[in-house]
């Protein structure tokens, strides 16, 4: 069972011992609260239960409610026993055992990069070129897909081709740009549309990896549609907003990324 028991904007109380259920084998978890920036998850595990060494990209704190295991976090054991409360920095290496039936309260919470603010001069360039992205928008993003196709063709197969035949993506794209050059300084206004793109991303499987490759192709892209028109100056203030959309969509996509596991997976990992 994996639904969130409470929503965070009602206050609520549980007695964990109350929703403390063990399976025969394995782990049950229970989310008891999510919200954007952090998770709480109950956790019971049956006796023997083993998870393999992982890591997570959140902080995440282990409180532990009863029975008894072993954590081995950065290759150092520590005995689990009811009142343990340990803390894992994000990307710390982790595994755990439960020895009994063991049930804990897993708590993730977000640490985000330091966010670079978009320099002033970069924010009115990148809005001076909204009127021209507008006219060019489509030609631009159909241009841009050319390259990456051509230039990284293995990231075809995520795409639905036909909706690219009949410029379906390419016109998406192109009001995606345009609707960041007018709102880039008012990010607040594109909640919506970025969610529903990162939620796009994530189910055809998007990786931060690929983020610079669409960059790359993206500013060929404006350069060769642009041609003079694509200064320097205009170059490098639209290279610095890319980066900063690129940013946005990663933190969303792996929080998405994220809850999906936690939710869909019935031996949710901590
Ligand atoms: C800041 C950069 C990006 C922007 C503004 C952007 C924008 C969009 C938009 C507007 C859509 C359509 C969403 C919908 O159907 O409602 C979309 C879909 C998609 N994007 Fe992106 N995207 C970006 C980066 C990337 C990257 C890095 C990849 C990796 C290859 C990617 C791959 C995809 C795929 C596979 C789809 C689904 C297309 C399909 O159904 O054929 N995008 N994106």
């Amino acid at each position: 069972m994996n639904t969130a028991i409470a929503t965070s904007n009602t206050s609520f109380t549980a007695n964990l011992q109350d929703l403390i259920e063990y399976p025969k084998s394995g782990i049950l978890s229970k989310v008891l609260l999510k919200d954007k920036n952090s998770q709480y998850t109950l956790f019971c595990l049956a006796a023997s239960t083993e998870i393999d060494e992982h890591t997570s990209t959140r902080n995440a704190v282990i409180t532990v409610i009863e029975g008894t295991g072993n954590l081995n976090l950065e290759g150092k054991d520590i005995a689990l026993a009811p009142g343990g409360f340990v803390f894992m920095a994000a990307n710390a290496p982790h595994a755990l055992q439960a020895k009994e039936n063991l049930a804990f309260v897993l708590a993730l919470s977000e640490h985000p990069p330091a966010k670079k603010k978009i320099s002033q001069q970069t924010i009115d360039i990148v809005k001076s070129t909204a009127p021209i992205l507008k006219q060019q928008g489509q030609k631009i993003t159909t241009r841009m897909y050319e390259i990456m196709f051509h230039k990284y063709p293995k990231v075809k197969a995520q795409f639905d081709m036909s909706a690219q035949a009949n410029g379906t993506q390419p016109a998406k794209l192109a009001t995606a740009v345009y609707s960041y050059a007018t709102h880039i300084d008012d990010l607040e206004a594109l909640k919506a549309m970025i969610d529903n793109i990162a939620h796009r991303h994530v189910k055809t499987h998007v990786s931060p990896e690929q983020y610079p490759i669409v960059g790359e192709c993206l500013l060929q892209a404006i350069q060769d549609v642009l041609g003079d028109t694509a200064t320097k100056e205009v170059m490098t203030a639209w290279t610095e907003a890319y980066q900063a959309l690129a940013e946005i969509f990663i933190n969303r996509e792996q929080q998405i990324y994220q809850t999906a596991a936690a939710i869909s997976s019935p031996v949710a990992q901590p």
